[in-house]
């Protein structure tokens, strides 16, 4: 290691090093090159990160992209019916291969010199080539891909961790919605030109959700404290069995602190009186999920390592994913999930279901960028969190934790 790359290095130690507990981060955690390489090392690369439902895939050829930071991904099905990943990096000069963000294909073609690969990732044809030219050794390289009850997550690292145990234990809860058979009913990006764990944090704490999400404010109990919370919450559990929704509870800091494994917690809470499910009047916007037999009038928070959130009301479910583009941008793609079977314009409308998430994540767009540019100035100050914010924090000290791990 160079003396340059060795006093960086520890000069980014000692900063974690000196974080105080219980505050905001310092600024360089959103503006610093180097730490952000650190995070993709650390953090980005090494997790799983939802890429989107079997049910967008269903054929040999159907593909998705999924674009985090500086990598780049084709999840394919492949010939025998297996989703696969591969990197869309071209073995010949390094050209992204595919462009699309999703589609169907026969072959991916180069977009630069042509060369083209096989759903499986086989390298398929390239002119003018040497005749020692070995085509089996230029095959696309494979990228981790796993699937969790339908939902398709791709991984950037041949170590990630485990998906067993979230396998295993969020079987039952989610089979409560049939996630296996959901479809994707509406899917929307939002570029917000904040460092990605702004836009994170901005999810993990509803500090501020009272103050600027007047829609969400209506019918979510989150932004009560939680001795109020406590009584709507206990309204909610009586009605759950006759609704068929088991109560079900994983705390994500315990699975987190599994060595080897992806973090993923599962939590019911209420919804204020009147609201069914997460909508303009409270009534239902697509037909119950699985088996439920009614609306409980809750919703539950499912999260899933450290960049995917999903929100499954009785009706239909919201999946939330954050990556960084670079350490000044990231992007938050919304998925909105109804039965498989649902009909759009009989059983649902796009504009309906999407309502809610779609206004507040644009005013989440806006308080993000304006919490960046406040973080950029020479007068910030990392400041003391609420009791409401103890999400964020935990979630802050977790990054802290992850990023002096070996
Ligand atoms: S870089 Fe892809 S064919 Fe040349
Ligand atoms: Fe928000």
């Amino acid at each position: 290691m160079s003396a340059v790359m060795k006093r960086d290095v520890q000069s980014i130690a000692e900063l974690i090093a000196s974080q105080k507990p219980g505050h905001s981060l310092d600024q360089r955690f959103y503006t610093d090159p180097e730490i952000y390489d650190l995070e993709v090392e650390k953090i980005i690369n090494r997790n799983w990160i939802l890429a989107g439902h079997v049910s967008q895939m269903p054929e040999p050829g159907d593909f998705r992209v999924l674009n985090v930071g500086r990598e780049s991904a084709i999840i394919v099905r492949g010939k025998d019916g297996n989703l696969n990943g591969f990197a869309n990096v071209c073995r010949h000069r390094g050209s992204l291969v595919c462009l699309e963000s999703q589609g169907h294909v026969d072959k991916f073609t180069c977009p630069y010199h042509g060369w083209m690969y096989d759903i499986d990732g086989n390298l398929h044809a390239a002119r003018n080539m040497p005749d020692d030219f070995d085509k089996r050794s230029h095959g696309l390289k494979p990228v981790s891909v796993g699937v969790i009850h339908g939902l398709v997550f791709v991984s950037f690292s041949d170590s990630s961790p485990s998906l067993e145990g979230a396998i295993h234990d969020l079987e039952a809860p989610m089979a409560l919605f049939d996630f296996e058979n959901l479809k994707v009913a509406a899917e929307k990006s939002y570029h917000i030109a904040a460092n990605w764990k702004l836009s994170v944090e901005n999810y993990q704490e509803c500090y501020h959700c009272a103050h600027a999400h007047p829609e969400y404010a209506r019918m979510h109990t989150l932004i009560l404290d939680d001795d109020k919370r406590s009584r709507v919450q206990s309204g909610m559990k009586k009605r759950m069995e006759a609704c068929g929704v088991k109560d079900y509870s994983i705390d994500f800091v315990d699975t987190a602190a599994r060595p080897g494994e992806i973090g993923y917690g599962y939590y019911r809470s209420a919804l204020f009186k009147k609201f069914k499910t997460g909508s303009k009047d409270g009534g239902p916007v697509a037909p119950l999920l699985g088996n439920l037999t009614g609306y409980d009038g809750g919703a539950t928070d499912i999260s899933f390592g450290p960049l995917s959130f999903l929100l499954a009301y009785s009706d239909h479910v919201v999946c939330y994913v954050f990556t960084p583009i670079d350490h000044k941008n990231s992007n938050c793609q919304i998925y909105w999930l109804v039965r498989g079977d649902a009909e759009e314009g009989k059983d649902y409308d796009v504009d309906a279901l999407t309502w809610l998430w779609d206004i507040t994540t644009e005013h989440d767009k806006v308080i993000i960028v304006n919490n960046s540019r406040g973080v950029h100035s020479k007068y910030y100050e990392p400041g003391p969190f609420s009791g409401m914010e103890d999400l964020e924090r935990i979630y802050i000290e977790w990054i802290l934790a992850e990023l002096q791990r070996p």
